[in-house]
């Protein structure tokens, strides 16, 4: 084992830095890519209440232990559970094995987000092959195959892009080799700092984008659907859905999860690099409420669009991780200025903020799996490195080739393709299983004065101890069984969302 030295270890210079970093890597495309169309999914206000009752309740409490963790133990996801209690190294395995699941299909959503930039700068078009009947002059039906030209600004140019034979696999790789350059060349300091002017931007942005997107005709409905839960939909046959509820709430989970980078060994490392005078509480809450904004605004800004484009509930159901993709790129056609247009050059803006969002995320996912390598191996940086930039690289492909009709292509799990199947795995799966465990770990075995401790040191208050110390120890882990298990009894492998 390998460990990096407790004393050597170095840290954030402050609170002010420990923040802007945990919500650099928090702050991605699980609110700007996959929040929205969770949401719309899920049924818009009801999954928007449950998603902000997990934050505070659920999020708060798995955060608040993963950084005290950290601090305390000085050590990475991987060794920190086992560090504290022996027999809990399964744990550290698993919460290791998640970025690992999700760094190369993260990479090639990214890349999806570069091809758009390329798009709205050079103005390209791609050729998608439909298939139309006819008539012929017999009067018999004939299937023909037409090759039409789509712009950005379609909405095919989204199902045109992710079937294309190669386009998909090569932007992603783009993307990869990139986040990789940018954790080897130091350039990502200037790339965090950057952030700094980036994140607000891309905030205004995504208000502005909202604001005009709630003056087309029919969005009002949309930003109803979104802001308003609507229990009806949750009633079938004249009785209560509930396990379509749990599912929902199960959803919400992982996306929570997800969004705040959590149950996956990220935050405990971050909070390893925490200086021991920084309050571990208010952090916490900064941001948590930094977070969930920006998955908000995204909503805001997506939801209506999709409405007021005649996409109803069921279109929106149905576009899935699609949603972002299909829904902005029409709205900023129709975006003017002055009469001139103005969505083109807006286009290019909000992908390029959603990138480096997208960017200072992947760095500290694709970091976490090279420092485990390095914590379990004792390899070089240089090596861990490689071994990383390989694995992505080669397990990019069924994801981003996997919508297409080559080799990899339609392969579908479960009615998912393997996209899907490693995002769903994961976020419903692996992650509950992981916050669970961290529960139990913290709530039964080592004690929750374990974590209180670490939040109260050099005299700092921690103001929702009691709150803490119940959630910790008995709604977290009982809440999360309940949801897994009616998961798993609504149907053994039964995946439907
Ligand atoms: N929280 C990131 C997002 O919402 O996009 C995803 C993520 C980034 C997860 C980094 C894990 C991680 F280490």
């Amino acid at each position: 084992m390998n460990l990096h030295s407790r004393k050597s270890r170095p840290s954030w210079s402050g609170q002010l830095a420990f923040i802007l970093a945990a919500a650099a890597s928090a702050i991605g495309l699980g609110n700007v890519w996959r929040f929205p169309y969770l949401a719309a999914q899920y049924g818009g206000g009801l999954f928007l209440l449950i998603y902000v009752l997990m934050v505070v309740t659920l999020g708060f409490t798995l955060m608040t232990t993963e950084v005290a963790i950290g601090r305390r133990t000085r050590l990475s996801g991987m060794e920190a559970f086992s560090g504290v209690h022996r027999g809990w190294k399964p744990l550290g395995w698993l919460v290791t094995l998640i970025p690992v699941i999700i760094v190369p299909y993260y990479c090639v959503i990214g890349g999806w987000i570069l091809k758009y930039i390329f798009a709205y700068l050079f103005n390209r078009h791609l050729a998608l092959e439909k298939t139309v009947e006819t008539v012929s002059a017999t009067g018999e039906p004939v299937v023909e195959t037409v090759t039409e030209i789509v712009h950005v600004s379609s909405p095919d140019f989204f199902s045109a892009f992710i079937a294309h034979p190669w386009q998909p696999a090569v932007f992603g790789s783009v993307f990869i080799l990139f986040s990789m350059w940018l954790i080897f060349s130091g350039v990502r300091k200037g790339i965090e700092r950057s952030n700094k002017i980036m994140m607000p931007l891309l905030f205004i942005l995504a208000i502005v984008i909202s604001v005009f997107a709630l003056f087309q005709p029919g969005a009002l409905a949309g930003l109803k659907f979104y802001l308003l839960p609507n229990l009806s939909e949750y009633v079938k046959d004249g009785s209560f859905d509930f396990v379509r509820l749990c599912k929902t709430c199960l959803g919400a989970m992982g996306q929570m999860f997800y969004s705040l980078s959590l149950a996956m060994g990220i935050m405990i490392t971050y909070g390893s690099y925490m200086q021991k005078t920084d309050s571990i509480e208010r952090s916490v809450r900064r941001i948590e409420i930094l977070d969930t904004l920006v998955a908000f605004l995204a909503g805001l800004m997506i939801i209506p669009i999709a409405y007021a484009l005649g996409n109803g509930p069921e279109v929106m159901q149905k576009s899935g991780p699609g949603l972002l993709f299909v829904a902005l790129p029409q709205i900023f056609t129709k975006m003017t200025l002055f009469g001139l247009p103005f969505g083109r050059l807006l286009g290019a803006i909000f992908f390029i903020l959603v990138f480096f969002a997208a960017a200072t995320s992947s760095v500290s996912l694709l970091e976490t799996v090279v420092a485990s390598i390095r914590d379990r191996t004792g390899v070089s940086r240089r090596t861990a490195s490689i071994l990383t930039l390989v694995y992505t690289l080669l397990m990019a492909l069924p994801s981003a080739l996997g919508y297409g009709h080559g080799p990899l292509g339609g392969v579908i799990v479960h009615g998912m393709t393997f996209l899907d199947l490693c995002d769903y795995v994961t976020n419903n799966v692996m992650m509950p299983i992981a916050a669970f465990f961290t529960c139990l770990f913290v709530g039964w075995a080592v004690g929750s004065r374990f974590v209180e401790e670490e939040v109260e040191y050099d005299g700092h208050p921690f103001r929702a101890k009691v709150f803490y110390r119940v959630m910790i120890r008995w709604i977290a882990p009982v809440l999360m069984l309940i949801l897994f298990v009616t998961f798993v009894a609504s149907g053994l492998g039964y995946f439907s969302i």
